[in-house]
């Protein structure tokens, strides 16, 4: 593994008015705003794979979107190996966004269907230099075989590929951008469990291959428990529980996590951690 930056996120809160009733334009009353992220702290070292789970709306995009500066936070502090983010604009930011991506759960959000898979890998890496003098097309498979793709697939479009097929292919352009960090948000939770085995299994060999850090949003546990590290759990905003995944499956301390599992009886098999994969074998 290599010694990549850390990231640390300290008390970062986002609030959004919420809509206004027609009540209150009558009453003059002030919008009402509600936080969709309150006051949360999280570091993510180096080759870790963080997990964020938590049920729909706790907070998980909100958080996510707010650590590559999609949304701007109300309050508190990202820091990329040392700097802090928000401190950031030009060039500096546009270089700390590049060592950020995030891989989304519908792949059409970043590959345009009339764009080749070849054209889409060869543009992430042109815009961000990453190419060099490389041959474009070496290029290109480069990235397609770290996904485990062949070769071919550059000539296809997106709508010629399977759902797990067009994931993968979102992940090569993640990565053709030089990213250290990847956060994937719910990135296979709309695949059939068989698919979404293959990909947890691809992210585990990136992180390993790549030294790469994985912040991996799922609302699913058992996706939680095959691929990450260290877990947080959020609950309305706010992280309610956090610690190594199979402490915070085995026991966990907080009333949530409690009724989280409980409504998710087998979260097991918890095999695909590395680190516990260390500790058994
Ligand atoms: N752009 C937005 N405008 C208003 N409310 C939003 C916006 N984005 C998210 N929210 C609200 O913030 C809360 C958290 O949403 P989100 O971060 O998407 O949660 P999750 O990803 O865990 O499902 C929800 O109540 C959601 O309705
Ligand atoms: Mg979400």
């Amino acid at each position: 593994m290599t010694a990549g930056p850390t990231l640390e996120v300290e008390g970062l809160s986002k609030s959004f008015a919420l809509r206004r009733g027609w009540t209150d334009a009558v009453a003059r009353r002030k919008r009402p705003a509600h936080a969709a992220v309150d006051d949360v702290s999280f570091q993510l070292a180096p080759g870790e794979i963080l997990g964020l789970a938590g049920g729909s709306g706790s907070g998980k995009t909100t958080l996510a979107r707010m650590i590559i500066r999609l949304v701007e936070p109300d309050a508190g502090r990202i820091t990329f190996d040392g700097v802090d983010v928000r401190s950031l604009s030009g060039r500096a930011l546009r270089e700390t966004r590049r060592r950020m991506q995030m891989v989304f759960q519908d792949p059409y959000s970043s590959l345009n269907p009339r764009m080749s898979v070849g054209a889409a890998i060869l543009e992430a890496g042109r815009v961000h230099h990453q190419s060099g003098s490389e041959h474009p097309e070496q290029f290109v498979a480069r990235f397609l075989d770290f996904v485990r793709l062949p070769a071919a697939t550059a000539r296809r479009r997106p709508e010629e590929l399977s759902g797990g097929q067009r994931q993968r292919v979102a992940i090569a352009r993640a990565l053709a951008v030089g990213p250290d960090v990847v956060i994937a948000d719910e990135a296979v939770s709309a695949l059939d469990v068989s698919i979404q085995t293959q990909l947890l299994n691809l992210f585990l060999d990136l992180r390993d291959e790549l030294g790469l850090s994985i912040i991996f949003v799922a609302h699913q546990l058992s996706v939680i428990a095959e691929v990450a590290d260290r877990v947080a759990i959020m609950h309305l905003g706010r992280v309610v529980e956090v610690g190594p995944t199979a402490e915070v499956f085995r026991a966990p301390r907080d009333e949530y996590t409690r009724s989280l599992l409980a409504a998710h009886p087998h979260p097991a098999p918890l095999r695909a951690s590395s680190k516990l994969r260390e500790e058994t074998s």
